[in-house]
């Protein structure tokens, strides 16, 4: 990949996001020489900062947040001269005046045509504004080189998120916009893709034939923290389903494309995501369940109730748990349920992808043998495990359920990026494989309206509480049936012990 010049452009530079995630991605990407040899990094907001406690701000980011730990300080100078703090308002002419400039002034001194990415981690509100301002002062104007990246959410539900889409295609061409879900950046996630497609003994089996059904889990331990005001607008549906559990759905349940190249890929993603069953709003009712959490111990420590968090309303209706029975109507998955969820303040962090296996039609040593199932773990540990039964040693024919497991720990030597740094390289580079297209996201708001309009529509029915530190509430194990007990947890040998 040729490597241009690059002018990277952060709206929201005292943001969390900033702070956390992309100047820790970028250092690292920097010390193991990722980066193009030249290039800015532009970060602008409101505030009155200086240069050296912006920079000073950044590094306390790196020592904390970064997967290498502490910066490595002769480094993190070179890195930091490169990095600048613009004060201005978002709203303001003057602001993209000066960005204007800086840019300008780093192009001469590349001396060649650079690359010019911005990134919006700002409030959803500023989208528009920001957007139409880098296009009035044709700061973004080069197809081929210049890029945005939009975080989410994109759009609060299907007209939202239309409207967004032609605003920014009336300004920007799609190759041009780079719409950001870093549960795609993962690394056990983009080794879904491999897992299935280059290997040859999985895929006759992935389909209804064999699988009775999927389980895809997003739990988390952590509580909504100090995002009390976007969350209680939000919830976790559209936090959590529309965008993140949907990708893996799609990735689970996509078909094998003509090739690994970006099109191909979003192509059979969004034919997928178009599959999915939509429903009534009386299906809603039966087959997706909503909780919310009210106090609760973790690891000895009294979690307070939703409605007692920091900028949560005491009344407030939204969820912070959903469980969702869904169907891709295809030949491929017809009748084979996908079970989603995903929920905060439960007692562990964990991103799990269980495909169940249909029990054997033949039977010939007992009656309650364990079916094979496929555990990928995504988070907190990278592993995939395989169950099936194996005879226990000795004089009789007695069989017990075993894991055939690949953990990377073991496999490999290499560090493993952090999802923003694989997507902003990325972006970086022009590959937009993994990030989500327009057609794209509008199929994935097209899945969650039904749910969205139902809930709107009755408010209080079936909101069912749970208490933090459990795993959701006791509809969640309901709505499994007849297909599963429960929903498989992680350590995997407690699952097994389960059954
Ligand atoms: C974000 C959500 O997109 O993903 C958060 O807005 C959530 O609410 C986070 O906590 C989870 O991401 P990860 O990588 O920690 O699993």
């Amino acid at each position: 990949v040729k490597k241009y010049p690059a002018a990277i452009t952060i709206f929201g530079a005292k943001g969390d996001l900033t702070k956390r995630k992309l100047i820790p991605a970028l250092y690292n990407l920097f010390i193991d020489n990722h980066l193009p040899t030249a290039f800015n990094i532009i970060c602008v907001d409101f505030l009155e900062v200086n240069q050296d406690e912006f920079r000073q701000d950044m590094l306390s980011g790196v020592n904390e947040f970064s997967r290498n730990g502490a910066a490595e300080i002769e480094k993190w100078n070179e890195f930091a001269a490169r990095l600048f703090y613009l004060q201005g308002d978002f709203l303001k002419n003057e602001t993209y005046g000066n960005l204007n400039e800086k840019i300008k002034s780093f192009e001469k001194e590349a001396g060649q045509t650079i690359s010019r990415v911005f990134y919006f981690a700002v409030a959803p509100r500023f989208i528009e504004t920001i957007s139409d301002a880098l296009y009035q002062h044709n700061l973004c104007n080069k197809e081929n080189l210049d890029r945005i990246v939009v975080e989410k959410p994109f759009g609060t539900d299907l007209e939202t998120a239309k409207k967004l889409n032609r605003f920014l295609g009336k300004r920007f061409s799609e190759k041009q916009i780079y719409r950001i879900d870093h549960y795609l950046g993962k690394e056990a996630v983009q080794n879904i893709m491999a897992f299935r497609f280059a290997n040859y003994v999985f895929e006759p089996l992935w389909n209804k034939k064999y699988i009775d059904h999927i389980q895809i889990s997003v739990s988390e331990q952590v509580g909504v923290g100090k995002r009390g005001g976007y969350y209680d607008s939000s919830g976790a549906l559209r936090d959590m389903i529309q965008n993140h559990l949907l990708q893996l759905l799609c990735i689970v349940g996509m078909e094998c494309p003509g090739a690994y190249k970006s099109e191909q890929i979003r192509d059979a993603k969004t034919k997928v995501m178009k599959s999915v069953r939509p429903y009534t709003n009386a299906e809603v009712f039966k087959n997706v369940v909503r909780g919310q959490y009210t106090a609760g111990m973790i690891n000895d420590d009294l979690r307070p109730a939703y409605r007692q968090e920091e900028h949560v309303s005491s009344s407030s209706l939204t969820e912070t748990f959903v469980a969702a029975k869904l169907f891709i109507d295809n030949k491929r998955w017809e009748g084979v349920p996908f079970f989603l969820r995903t929920g905060k303040s439960m007692p562990a962090q964990s991103s799990v992808v269980v495909v169940q296996f249909k029990d054997s039609p033949h039977k010939i040593f007992r009656d309650d043998i364990v079916p094979n199932r496929l555990i990928i773990s995504i988070q907190p540990e990278l592993e995939i495990s395989l169950l099936f039964e194996s005879k226990v040693p000795g004089l009789q024919m007695k069989l017990k359920p075993v894991e055939m497991d690949f953990t990377y720990k073991e496999s490999y030597t290499e560090t493993i990026p952090e999802a923003y740094e694989a997507l902003l390289l990325d972006v970086l580079h022009g590959d937009a494989t993994l990030f989500m297209r327009a057609d794209q996201i509008e199929a994935a708001w097209k899945v969650v309206m039904p749910i969205l309009d139902a809930w709107k529509k009755y408010p209080q029915k079936d909101l069912n509480m749970y208490k933090a530190g459990s795993c959701g509430p006791d509809a969640a194990q309901k709505l499994l049936k007849p297909y599963a007990k429960e929903w498989f947890e992680l350590p995997f040998s407690k699952t097994v012990k389960a059954l």
